[in-house]
């Protein structure tokens, strides 16, 4: 018998269209001599679907209109799997596990993760604190912070506040600085601010995607990716680098590389990949990240090591940076998305 793996993609939130990309991209790699894909789609409005379209519709956000049938994961571990009502009638499907492959809230945070776990299905990729610590830009900074790794400084504010008030939260802050929500992805919400005029439209931008916002110092220098699997035994991808031209890796550029540009391998002396590959696994432990991750750092022009983030999920299409980066050590995408499916299946 096939082993059945559920993969969840869409998801109720602002980077529901990414999740489309990656998800097709992850659904055509899965060999399906030895796995059974079943897809289940949730709508940016957090509906959920059993689909059994093709792929296509899905990476054209057109699968709410083909073959669908509501369903939905159960909490109930006696059932391990999913319910789907059909003609008002309900059945309930057993499942080997679940890739989420879902960016940002509800998805990538914990939540999903979460009903995972009181499910029993094994999850591909993080766990549920994992994941929850890494979407939050102010804790994950924290903890950086606690085992020595360098991060710009910050501060943190969960309302909007005057223009007066937020001048005096952020005194002791030096511009450039950076405006993001406490909970977001793919730069929705960021703005970099040059002096404080912008300021309160920064604010306010970045509070129509959260309720907390993160305002901290632009690391001068430029961003570096490490891509990490596995759990107890690592295996850590090449380096990568992104060349900005002007302003920093905002939506646009990350999806269209208008006037960036990705290096990979990154174009950083051996040593220097090695400190940062040593830092991002260090990082990747602390937080006890499990399955997969793509590590995010800076290095500033005085050569230290900032942390940025950490991507529980990062994007995955074939031309993404975590499957690139794997890439640099030899796995094809096919062979990397069935190593991260069989390091969480072999033993069940
Ligand atoms: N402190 C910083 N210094 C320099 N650039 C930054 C800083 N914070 C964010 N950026 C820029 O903004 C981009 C998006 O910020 P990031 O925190 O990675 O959010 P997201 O989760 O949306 O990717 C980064 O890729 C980088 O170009
Ligand atoms: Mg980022």
């Amino acid at each position: 018998m096939k082993k059945k793996i559920v993969v969840l993609f869409g998801g109720e939130s602002s980077e529901y269209s990414v999740s489309l990309q990656s998800a097709s991209a992850v659904i055509r790699a899965i060999d399906t001599e030895k796995y059974e894909p079943v897809l289940i789609g949730i709508t940016k409005k957090g509906q959920w679907f059993h689909f059994r379209g093709e792929v296509e519709q899905i990476e054209n956000d057109t699968w709410q209109q083909g073959d669908i049938t509501t369903a939905f994961l159960l909490p109930d571990s006696s059932i391990h799997g999913f319910m789907e009502v059909k003609d008002q009638s309900v059945s309930t499907h057993r499942v080997d596990a679940a890739f989420p492959v879902l960016h940002g809230k509800n998805g990538e945070d914990g939540t999903i993760q979460g009903l995972l776990q009181l499910a029993g299905i094994p999850c591909i990729g993080c766990g549920i604190l994992s994941s929850a610590l890494c979407m939050d830009k102010d804790l994950a900074h924290k903890i950086a912070a606690s085992i020595g790794v360098k991060v710009p400084r910050s501060i943190k504010i969960n309302r909007i506040g005057t223009k007066d008030q937020i001048k005096e939260w952020v005194k002791s802050l030096s511009y450039p600085l950076f405006v993001k929500p406490v909970h977001a992805g793919s730069s929705f919400g960021i703005t970099r601010i040059e002096e404080e005029t912008d300021l309160l439209k920064a604010v306010a931008y970045a509070f129509a995607y959260d309720t907390e916002v993160v305002l901290e110092e632009a690391v001068d220098g430029f961003e570096v990716g490490c891509a990490i699997m596995g759990k107890e035994k690592l295996i850590v991808g090449e380096i990568d680098e992104i060349e900005l031209s002007s302003g920093f890796f905002d939506f646009t550029e990350k999806y269209t590389l208008k006037t960036s540009k990705i290096h990979m391998p990154a174009r950083i002396t051996e040593e220097m990949a090695k400190r940062i590959k040593e830092t991002a696994c260090q990082i990747y432990r602390t937080f006890g990240c499990s399955g997969f991750a793509r590590v995010d750092l800076f290095l500033s022009k005085k050569d230290e090591i900032y942390f940025n983030e950490i991507n529980t999920i990062p994007g995955f299409t074939s031309h993404s940076r975590f499957p690139n980066m794997m890439k640099g050590i030899g796995y094809s995408f096919e062979k990397l998305v069935m190593e991260l499916i069989e390091q969480e299946v072999e033993n069940i």
